[in-house]
């Protein structure tokens, strides 16, 4: 039996950017997706998804996932033709868009392999694979939600060429934040898809939104690391502008962020691929955080009370 885990995480920076090597922010939230995985006699392999899930998430994933898995199987080189598997899906991480569900059940599942197999996978070798298999869910990852889900912790992330860059970051003290579901399913390969049409067609202004995004994290970065959190929470703000510019929001998540910015967060934007999933709110302390998670929870929604940088 092989036991594996991968964490969720939330983009609190330039997802979609990252795809064109604009270095991004990303944070490991509290919760993980774990994996098992049994021998069986036979062959094949069987897949039990036991995650809690935003409705209708794992019926509109099924066929990706299977593409995921595919991948990732080859790339191991396990031979499912003379030999038998039986992965068990699990954990307190929802499965739903924008919490990086899919890049930690691949990290989880490369680690159960590595383990049940004595494979003695490092850490980069898992990300490699869990970033093979997110290709079964995204087309073109840029790599930043397999690199969270793998390592943990509060990154900076940039895509240069094929490599990879991450560099650990760090903060004085876990902040507190909500993520908010919109409850909306989204697909990433079609939104990441949408962008680079809209990028070609229109190449000025993506230029100009693009440099803007290039420089606010910067800033943001700064912010972050020195705890200037009312300027943290304007960076992201005005990330939320920039997402919206090349039309990645949706009323729902637009709805959701001025909610919690009218509820006291001091900034909230989309997170994740957009068009449905989750949006995140900049809340420190216990107190503010309740105050926005319960405005969310009032209007129905399901809010997560969660901090990063932990
Ligand atoms: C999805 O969580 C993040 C995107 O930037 C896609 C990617 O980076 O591969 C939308």
């Amino acid at each position: 039996m092989g036991l594996g885990v991968g964490f969720g995480k939330v983009i609190l920076f330039n997802e979609h950017f990252v795809v064109y090597g604009i270095p991004a922010i990303a944070s490991a939230i509290g919760a993980k997706t774990t994996a098992l995985v049994e021998r069986r006699a036979g062959s094949g392999v069987e897949l039990k998804d036991e995650r809690p899930e935003t409705k209708g998430y794992k019926a509109e994933k099924l066929a990706q996932q299977k593409e995921s898995l595919d991948r990732m199987l080859k790339l191991m080189s396990i031979d499912t033709e003379h030999s038998a598997f039986r992965i068990t899906l699990g954990g307190d991480l929802i499965a739903a868009s924008g919490v990086g569900a899919s890049a930690a059940s691949c990290a989880a599942i490369a680690r159960a392999f590595s383990d049940e197999l004595d494979l003695n996978c490092p850490d980069e070798r898992i990300n490699e694979i869990a970033y093979e298999g997110e290709k079964g869910y995204h087309g073109t990852p840029s790599g930043i939600d397999n690199t969270a889900a793998t390592f943990g912790g509060l990154i900076w992330y940039r895509r240069e060429g094929a490599s990879q860059l991450m560099e650990r970051m760090k903060v004085k003290r876990p902040i507190e934040i909500v993520m908010g579901d919109t409850g909306i399913v989204a697909d990433t390969r079609l939104v990441v898809g949408g962008v680079k049409e809209r990028k070609d067609k229109e190449p000025e202004k993506y230029a100009r939104v693009f440099k803007n995004a290039e420089q606010l994290v910067h800033d943001a970065r700064k912010q972050l690391e020195e705890s200037n959190l009312e300027r943290l929470g304007a960076c992201m703000n005005e990330n939320h502008a920039l997402l919206q510019q090349i039309e990645v929001s949706c009323d729902e998540l637009d709805a959701l962020v001025k909610l919690a910015r009218e509820s006291g967060a001091i900034g909230a934007k989309m997170t994740g691929t957009g068009k449905g999933g989750y949006m995140v709110a900049l809340t420190p302390g216990r107190e503010l955080q309740d105050r926005v998670a319960e405005a969310i929870e009032r209007k129905g929604f399901q809010a997560l009370r969660t901090t990063i940088g932990a």
